[in-house]
């Protein structure tokens, strides 16, 4: 496996993404979710291969995105995709929105599970839809989807749900079962389901990842996958996502989208979707194992220094969902953690359950994991 760890500071403040920019340098920003591990060589030597070949056009279409992926998702989960089936876009932002206005007519119901990645709220606006909210169940150690909750929402006329597995920002692994029972709900009811599964790629050794496409004939009928290497290979700003079908209806519903929606995928992120897909597992093995190491090292110096946070160590990717009520730094404890010189996003915008909360980013060395913690600590005996 290959040893992964994250770059030095003084390397990382030279990049130019949000992360990097958008506060002064004495703020340790643990905010969006960019990595702070370097890109896979294979990645890169893609990308320059690609660019000193002057090899910027338009994409000739989705195949060897598709056929990449069908390779990693048969060795990763034992998922069968038909290549023929994958259709490329943007970034799974535009897929979702481009999926959900195909299922829906203007101002119909789309059910979304908050707390959650919090553009989902506008993605269902910008999709032309009414926002249906079916909050996640909690019973303090379990998140599950609230199917009785949902079913509700299917009879009072939602015609599409959208559902992130795992689930940003609590990192649920949503299990097979739920997802076989959602499926069965939205074949009794008609509903189209967008499974967005952009964080699948980062499922911890500890968890098993379920596409929502491989559950049932009903989920294969319902539903379209919506994924990228984009959030396991840190490709955020090369703009290649996929989105995925597996029966005719779904293949119909991504074919009935305006053919912009495809030409829109950059060939530089289609050529760095195939090489991280095609041939990035070893590098992907060694960031999901500095991501448990932080994960755990996130849990023992919560532990140690700031005991009154609540903490469920999530199962997949890199996202921290800390819940600082016992503290009372408010609604939004990211602007104390802000003063303390620590970035993280507010836990409001995740939806109303995130009151109290807030969400940590810890892709990032352990030195800079610490000193966040540190500061956070001494900012709470204050
Ligand atoms: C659940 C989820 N979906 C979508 C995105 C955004 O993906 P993209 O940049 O491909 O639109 C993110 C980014 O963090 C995310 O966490």
């Amino acid at each position: 496996m290959v040893d992964v760890q994250a770059d030095p500071l003084e390397s990382l403040r030279k990049r130019t993404s949000e992360k990097w920019v958008s506060y002064p340098p004495d703020v340790l920003p643990l905010f969006v979710a960019e990595m702070d591990y370097p890109l896979a060589p294979v990645i890169a030597e893609a990308l320059i291969d690609r660019v000193r070949a002057s090899d910027t056009g338009y994409v000739a279409g989705p195949l060897p995105a598709g056929e990449a992926f069908a390779g990693f998702a048969e060795r990763r989960w034992g998922w069968v995709v038909d290549p023929e089936r994958v259709r490329t876009t943007t970034d799974v932002s535009v897929g979702i929105v481009e999926s959900l206005r195909r299922a829906i007519q203007p101002g119909d119901g789309i059910v979304i599970n908050p707390p959650v990645y919090p553009p989902f709220f506008d993605l269902v606006r910008e999709a032309g839809g009414a926002l249906v909210e079916v909050p996640l169940l909690d019973d303090g150690n379990e998140y599950g989807l609230d199917l009785d909750g949902i079913e509700r929402a299917f009879v009072g006329g939602a015609r599409a749900i959208l559902i992130c597995n795992p689930q940003n920002p609590v990192g649920h692994v949503h299990p097979r079962s739920q997802l076989a029972a959602l499926a069965e709900l939205a074949a009794r009811y008609d509903v189209t389901v967008v499974s967005d599964e952009i964080h699948s790629l980062l499922t911890h050794s500890t968890a098993t990842f379920t596409p929502f496409l491989s559950v049932s004939d009903a989920a294969r009928e319902q539903g379209v996958a919506v994924t990228s290497a984009s959030k396991a290979f840190n490709l955020a700003g090369v703009k290649c996502a996929l989105m995925v079908a597996a029966s005719d209806r779904s293949l119909a519903l991504l074919d009935g989208m305006s053919v912009e929606v495809g030409w829109r995928t950059s060939i530089l992120g289609l050529h760095a979707s195939v090489a991280a897909l095609t041939h990035g597992d070893d590098w992907l093995d060694g960031t999901i194992a500095a991501i448990e190491a932080s994960n755990a090292l996130l849990a023992g110096l919560l532990a140690q220094h700031l005991p009154e946070v609540g903490y469920r160590p999530p199962s997949a990717s890199y996202l921290g969902w800390l819940d600082f009520s016992a503290l009372g730094w408010s609604d939004d404890p990211s602007i104390r953690a802000l003063a303390a010189k620590v970035a993280l996003n507010a836990g409001p915008s995740f939806g109303t359950q995130g009151g109290g909360f807030a969400r940590l980013n810890f892709a990032c060395a352990p030195d800079v994991l610490t000193e966040a913690v540190t500061r956070l600590a001494q900012a709470a005996r204050r």
